[in-house]
């Protein structure tokens, strides 16, 4: 049997079907040759395969003003990450109050819908409120308050947020301690502050699984190198940290070796790892001109396939999550951030399944 649909105006799909096992290959309609291998099972969706869960950050504003977001939230995730509103600056409203509408709605959202819940992110240098900054308290003051921030907010969702990045981006490039934000400026050793976070967060909720989160931590030898070091530490201390996050907001042009390696030293760690904040960019020159080709499309597939693949690999004891930084190409962060000719997620601007969405697929075991 042969049926031939036509996708927007790149692809024909051939679907065929012989034996039993379905296949689909997929021809650039001027002819460029193109193939894609295909998963038997065509309707499967990602949550459904995975034996670890698949996330996606979200918004609350898209969930309600989208159903198909909501739909696409629905079929293919078992976890969500606030894309922004858990972060400090977004609850964090005053000194005497907080607000908590975005961050009750997902937690609702999530239960309803069966999902869990990574919360994002407790301390971060980017999210620090502007009256907060504005008061310039001292290390003492500081720290008694992000106490009580941590110990409410972890409180708060106590077995139905399971998992936090605790502490997000300490390092820079090359492994230096940030120098951006006010921590390094309060405290003599933002490392012992940062673990002791660890700590207040363990105390609210013994059972959520804590996490330190970084960008670049695969490419970058040195930050890598530093993340250990803190991991030592806290060890040693005895601070509580459960796993690693890398953000994964690599290009369709990274090296897929360096990628791999610097993952294998991660795990070294033998802490749980978090692929945190997955898209990959397509227009990584930033061009105006950019044209989201075929061969494109099948390059990111790839790309996504040995990611998932990789992830696969791990001891199944360190296997917590693979989550996308949104869920559709219309909504993406990287649209405005990066270039508007972006396109670095699973499903396209109409919710349809991409190669990426098939080679995630197929990277799963
Ligand atoms: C980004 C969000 O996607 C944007 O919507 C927001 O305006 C800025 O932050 N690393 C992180 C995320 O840890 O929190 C960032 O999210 C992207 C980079």
């Amino acid at each position: 049997m042969k049926k031939q649909i036509i996708l927007g105006v790149l692809y024909v799909l051939l679907f065929t079907s012989c034996s039993g096992d379905e296949s689909i290959v997929l021809i650039n309609v001027d002819g460029a040759s193109n193939e894609v291998t295909v998963n038997p099972s065509t309707q499967i969706n990602l949550k459904e395969k995975a034996k670890f869960k698949i996330g996606a950050a979200v918004k609350v504003a898209d969930l309600q003003g989208d159903v198909n977001y909501s739909n696409a939230v629905r079929t293919h995730y078992s976890q969500i990450t606030a894309e922004y509103e858990m972060k400090m600056a977004n609850i964090w409203s005053s000194s005497t109050s907080y607000n908590w509408t975005s961050s009750d709605y997902l937690v609702n959202y999530a239960k309803n819908n069966n999902m869990e819940v990574h919360g994002h992110t407790l301390i971060w240098y980017n999210s620090f409120p502007d009256w907060f900054k504005n008061a310039k308290y001292d290390s003492i003051v500081f720290e008694s308050k992000v106490k009580i921030y941590i110990t409410d907010v972890v409180g708060r969702y106590k077995g139905k947020i399971k998992s936090w990045d605790v502490v997000n981006e300490v390092f820079a490039d090359g492994g230096a301690l940030r120098e951006e934000g006010i921590i390094k400026t309060v405290f003599k050793d933002p490392i012992g502050f940062y673990g002791r976070c660890f700590q207040y967060a363990r105390a609210a909720d013994p059972d959520a699984k804590l996490f330190y989160n970084d960008y670049s931590v695969v490419l970058d030898s040195g930050k890598r190198a530093a993340m250990k070091n803190m991991v030592k530490k806290f060890k040693a201390k005895g601070y509580p940290i459960d796993g690693l996050g890398d953000q994964f907001h690599y290009g369709n042009d990274t090296n897929k070796q360096t990628i791999i390696s610097g993952f294998l030293d991660l795990a070294s760690t033998g802490l749980l790892l978090h692929i945190s904040e997955l898209d990959i960019k397509v227009n990584v020159n930033k061009s105006d001109s950019y044209v989201f080709t075929d061969a494109e499309t099948q390059k990111q597939a790839a790309t996504y396939k040995y990611i998932v693949e990789m992830y696969e690999a791990l001891p199944v004891n360190q296997k917590f999550a693979i989550t996308t930084w949104g869920v559709t190409d219309k909504y993406t962060w990287l649209t405005g951030w990066w270039h508007p000719k972006e396109y670095p997620l699973l499903l396209d601007n109409n919710y349809n399944k991409k190669p990426a969405y098939q080679g995630f697929l197929n990277g799963l075991k």
